[in-house]
């Protein structure tokens, strides 16, 4: 599959087209950016890690019954991707409380909820991704009354299969963001990466975040992180394969 012209730049990959009109191609960067790009640094084998970690995720959902846009990894930083129409919300479902959710209503850090909690921002760098409701979803015209509920029916499936995915590693699924698209037959795909980027994963043991909040929180460095993540998966992948 050939890599044709740059189609976007986002802050974590740049997307080109490919021979195929219904595939492109996406490749990880070495950025790392928080508060929506304000903060921004380049960081050496990031796009790597997070290319072989949300394809592995990638490939599990998929035997777990969940349809994504993902076709295949092709490189260490690429991965060819159905082209879908991204539906501009970022889909965010909480387990504990953290981040924007722990600061807005001062609870607990890793407060436990009873049920998991689904919330829509609206993606939107110029306005800094508002949190946005369902009705407001609708005035806007961003998707309808039952794509609504589809996307929280489908984010609340992809939680189900994560925690015990994550619990097999010995890493807890705080909270992540998931961004969907529509294919050529308007059927909702889970699109976008699952990344330690774009999920908070605490150690079961040393209570220690794997993820981006490293970097937001300026805790130390990413890389060995991430390599961990997907040292636990590669590790695990193998033990099922000899199993
Ligand atoms: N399968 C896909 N088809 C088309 N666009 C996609 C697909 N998956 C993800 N995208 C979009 O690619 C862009 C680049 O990703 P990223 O660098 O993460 O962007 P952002 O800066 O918005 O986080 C984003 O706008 C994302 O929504
Ligand atoms: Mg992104």
């Amino acid at each position: 599959m050939n890599k044709r012209g740059l189609l976007y730049e986002g802050k974590a990959k740049k997307m080109y087209a490919t021979d195929d009109p219904n595939l492109v191609l996406a490749e990880y960067i070495d950025q790392a950016t928080a508060l929506n790009g304000k903060k921004k640094v380049e960081i050496d084998h990031k796009g790597a890690l997070n290319n072989q970690i949300t394809s592995h995720i990638f490939g599990y959902l998929k035997t777990q019954g969940i349809a994504s846009h993902f076709v295949d990894q092709i490189s260490e930083t690429e991965q060819l991707l159905k082209k879908v129409k991204i539906i501009p919300l970022e889909v965010v479902v909480r387990n504990l409380a953290s981040g924007h959710f722990e600061t807005k209503f001062d609870v607990p850090h890793l407060m436990r909820f009873e049920a998991p909690i689904v919330e829509f921002y609206y993606k939107s760098d110029a306005l800094d991704d508002p949190f946005i409701n369902d009705a407001q979803i609708i005035a806007l015209k961003i998707a309808s009354a039952e794509q609504i509920a589809e996307l929280k029916a489908k984010a609340l499936q992809v939680n189900e299969a994560l925690i015990p995915f994550f619990k097999a590693l010995k890493l807890t699924l705080v909270d992540f963001k998931l961004e969907f698209g529509l294919d050529e037959n308007n059927q909702i795909l889970l699109a976008d990466e699952i990344s330690p980027d774009t999920a908070r994963l605490v150690d079961q043991t040393t209570h220690m975040s794997l993820d981006k909040d490293i970097f937001r929180k300026g805790l130390g460095d990413l890389i060995p992180a991430y390599e961990e993540v997907l040292k636990r998966i590669q590790d695990k992948e193998n033990a099922d394969v000899h199993r």
